[in-house]
């Protein structure tokens, strides 16, 4: 950014010669093309580490504001959502058999995060899958299946390989990305940005909970289109979308419980993350956030599943983070956690309900939010548990070992 921000973007195969002050373009058959040049408007602040220590703990810090460039002009008083860069009409939302993301590492863990969103809103079943196997596995798509594909860089090869197989197979596509003009956005029949700003570390946090934003909106623009009867519902959710900027401002001006738990753990070995719901989807990204960073092998696991094998793990000492945001299941993971402690556990937990604080050590509060929305809140003190550990271990946050901030190959 600091030498240029006029940028000519190249197809697969586009060949280009560059002389002292001459620039030829030929596609893939060697016939000249001329390409316009596009102009990005991110500045060079944008992509450097500022008075932070690592561009991971900026990213993390950055999240208010990414999350409101993100909402940007969508939510319009009184008025639907504005998605007026893409074309969904009642007619094909209607007649649809099936939603399918498809994404890889924590850009399908966004997914999972919002599949209840999109079921709950637009009532169309709505799967989730990683791209490296849908790509292979024949799904039983057609033009009646939307495929939503989530990208922070828009260059992974395998969520590109799977929307391309989705198109061929006659679905509509929907690319969510960070990058403007990358890869993904020129093979997709629509682009929605999220416009998180560049995101440097290699470990994603700021694009997570836009992507989670993002697609919320989208959600609610398809009940909005479908002119399903929601009551509040769609009302509620819009104002709970403009205040998850200050809200999340909140989760991150004291972290001290967080830093402190990270020094309890930084030497151990394994960490399970357990939580019911949206907090299971949260739980798997943390998971993949830890391991990363701090390389502590880490596992996420369904609250309700710990009995049915992981729990013979559990030993005096063994670190549990236990994510607990949904009031109808509270009581539930409670008595998962209290299992865990009575078997010597180390437990963090994160919650947005009043439980008994006697009843566990170490609880990190996060503000009230919609059960739907609360992933955005709920991932940022474990996006900093997994920063905290690493930096304990003094390892480099930025660039965790053997890990590529895009995945261009398979
Ligand atoms: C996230 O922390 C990872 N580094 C990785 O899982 C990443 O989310 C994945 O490779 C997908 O990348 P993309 O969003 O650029 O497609």
């Amino acid at each position: 950014m600091d030498y240029t921000n006029n940028i000519y973007f190249l197809n697969d195969g586009d060949l280009v010669i560059l002389g002292e002050n001459s620039i030829t373009f030929y596609d893939k058959d060697l016939n000249k093309i001329e390409k316009n040049v596009e102009v990005i408007t991110w500045n060079s602040n944008a992509a450097d580490k500022g008075s932070f220590d690592t561009f991971m703990l900026k990213e993390i810090n950055e999240q208010p504001n990414s999350i409101r460039e993100t909402i940007g002009t969508r939510i319009v008083p009184n008025q639907k959502c504005d998605f007026s860069d893409i074309h969904i009409s009642k007619e094909y939302l209607s007649d649809i058999t099936r939603i399918y993301i498809v994404a890889c590492g924590t850009a399908m863990y966004a997914g999972i995060a919002v599949k209840p969103i999109f079921e709950r809103l637009t009532g169309i079943p709505t799967e989730v899958d990683v791209a490296s196997e849908f790509r292979y596995r024949e799904p039983l798509i057609d033009s009646r299946t939307l495929i939503i594909c989530i990208s922070q860089s828009g260059e992974t090869a395998d969520t590109i390989a799977a929307l391309k197989n989705a198109k061929a197979n006659g679905s509509k596509t929907i690319a969510v990305t960070n990058v403007i003009g990358s890869s993904i956005t020129r093979e997709a029949d629509f682009t929605l940005l999220t416009h998180a700003g560049p995101e440097i570390a290699v470990a994603s946090t700021k694009a997570y909970t836009s992507q989670v934003t993002l697609l919320a909106l989208l959600a609610i623009h398809f009940a909005e289109v479908l002119e399903l009867p929601k009551g509040d519902m769609i009302n509620n959710l819009k104002d709970e979308i403009l205040e998850l900027p200050s809200k999340v401002s909140i989760v991150l001006d004291n972290t001290d419980v967080i830093r402190d738990f990270a020094k309890k753990i930084y030497k151990e070995s394994d960490v399970f993350f357990v939580g019911r719901g949206i907090d299971y989807a949260v739980a798997m990204e943390a998971s993949l956030k830890l391991k990363e960073v701090s390389y502590i092998h880490s596992e996420s696991y369904q609250s309700g599943e710990l009995k049915h094998g992981p729990i013979a793990l559990i030993e005096n000492g063994f670190t549990v983070v236990g994510i607990m945001t949904d009031r109808r299941l509270v009581d539930k993971s409670i008595s998962n956690l209290q299992e865990v402690i009575s078997r010597g556990a180390k437990t963090l937990i994160i919650t947005n309900q009043d439980i008994d604080k006697n009843l566990f050590p170490t609880v990190f509060s996060v503000p009230k939010v919609h059960p739907l929305l609360s992933a955005v809140l709920s991932v940022i003190p474990l996006q900093l548990l997994a920063y905290y550990v690493a930096v304990e271990k003094g390892l480099d946050v930025d660039k965790p070992r053997n890990l590529a901030k895009s995945v261009t190959v398979e």
